[in-house]
């Protein structure tokens, strides 16, 4: 139990630091301002954090008085779209730090009394975990919204590995029975849960996701002026909204450049694409002659030991991600070149599932077979349905406490200021099937 509220403390701070190290990095104008009107001011992500961890840990895990009931409102991302957030009253920068501070105390204290057993928001510490996860994925939220900012660059982080490793194709991934999703990791949310049985006939997956290199052939080749590639909602969007190539890239010579967090360089070919909407995606796979994966084969080929038949926790395996599984946590500011993590291949020889990249695949956001909400229906069940795609495997932006195996994030196809790529899949040709 004290180990187990030592790592929860841990995993607080250093949530909390990165949050801090986000806002600190732009002056009180900048963190104020709306950078897009697809994100928050964010000052709007601090206080949310806050006032979520808030609402779970000090008023229902620790049964305290509101600290700041009358921002309850402010902060409740169902009653104001982002792109009306900076209008309102919200704290300032200054209130907003002491806000947060505030509360942390308390859950300091809360942590320190609250047994972690007896209660299912509690037991094994979930409350804490939802809520440390929350503050990552907004710290996500909060690096796309420097990726949008303009001006000078305020982030610095030390570069990727390079290549170790040589990367095949395509992997084949063989049919049968496979369990999806998790009912035995304890921080897993909702969505995630419970471990299912699915069925599926034998695939082929890329080994990698597909890169810039590979991408700028798509555009090369005419593929955004081709309606063949693209579904009628894809040709659709692509047109109304004049997508040429991925957001970000800009014309070099005969090349590309991309701006990254202010710093405009030539785009590396073998990175991971990134800032595509899951209709380039689909497109870019149709025009490859393949598809994107579903949901349950992306995940297969994550989490399938062919030796055990069981599920993993991650393609390496059910350590923890450390630095040389994967490229996870901001420790880098860009996706990795392809064959920068041999340590976190699958077992079936499929490259970087986890870190880099986001990956779209070709499924909608639904509940599995026996899914509850809990705690809340609004984190997960009210996204159900065919608004949303699902992306799988997080980027380097995403921290290892809100990336799994079994971890599922959704957005509007449309959607590419997110750190989202791809890799492609499609169906065995007859008789290759192993
Ligand atoms: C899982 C990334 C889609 O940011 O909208 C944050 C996570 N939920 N606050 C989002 C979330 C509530 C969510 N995503
Ligand atoms: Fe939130």
């Amino acid at each position: 139990m004290e180990a187990l509220k030592t790592r929860i403390a841990d995993q607080l701070e250093r949530a909390r630091s990165r949050t801090a190290g986000l806002a600190d990095a732009v002056d009180d104008d900048d963190l104020v301002a709306q950078h897009s009107p697809l994100m928050s001011p964010l000052v709007w992500d601090l206080a949310h954090v806050g006032n979520q961890e808030e609402l779970w840990l000090v008023r229902d895990v620790g049964g305290r008085q509101p600290v700041r009931r009358d921002i309850d409102e402010l902060y409740d991302a169902f009653r104001h779209p982002r792109g009306d957030r900076p209008q309102l009253p919200l704290l300032g920068p200054a209130e907003a730090r002491s806000y947060v501070a505030t509360v942390r105390d308390k859950v300091h204290d809360v942590l320190d009394r609250v047994p972690l057993e007896g209660r299912r928001l509690v037991d094994d510490g979930f409350a804490f975990g939802m809520i440390v996860q929350h503050e990552q994925q907004h710290d996500e939220t909060m690096l796309a919204t420097h990726q949008v900012r303009t001006g000078e660059p305020v982030l610095d982080a030390p570069p990727p590995p390079p290549a170790r490793s040589l990367v095949g194709d395509e992997v084949v991934v063989p049919g049968g029975p496979f369990t999806m999703g998790t009912s035995a990791e304890p921080w897993a949310l909702d969505n995630e849960r419970p471990a299912h049985r699915v069925e599926a006939p034998a695939f082929a997956i890329d080994a990698a996701p597909v890169t810039n290199g590979q991408y700028a052939m798509f555009i090369a080749d005419g593929g955004y002026d081709d309606p063949r590639w693209w579904t009628v909602a894809g040709w659709e969007h692509r047109r109304s909204a004049g997508l040429v190539a991925p957001m970000h890239w800009t014309r070099d010579g005969d090349g590309w450049a991309l701006t990254r967090f202010g710093r405009t360089t030539p785009v590396a070919s073998d990175e991971p694409v990134v800032h595509v909407c899951f209709h380039e995606a689909q497109a870019y796979a149709a025009w490859a002659g393949k598809r994107l994966p579903s949901e349950p084969e992306w995940e297969k080929a994550a989490r399938f030991d062919p030796a055990t038949g069981r599920s993993r926790r991650y393609p390496w395996g059910d350590l923890d991600p450390t630095p040389e599984h994967a490229n996870l946590g901001q420790r880098h500011l860009s996706p990795a070149v392809v064959g920068a993590y041999p340590a976190g291949v699958s077992p079936l020889g499929v490259h970087q599932l986890i870190g880099d990249v986001w990956e779209w695949v070709d499924s909608d956001f639904t509940g599995y077979p026996g899914f509850t909400a809990f705690p809340y229906r609004e984190y997960s069940e009210v996204f159900f349905g065919p608004d949303y795609k699902v992306l799988r495997g997080g980027s380097f932006g995403t921290d290892p406490a809100a990336c799994r195996g079994t971890f599922r994030n959704w957005d509007y196809p449309i959607r590419r200021q997110i750190f989202a790529g791809f890799r492609c899949a499609r169906d065995l040709l007859p008789g290759e099937v192993r």
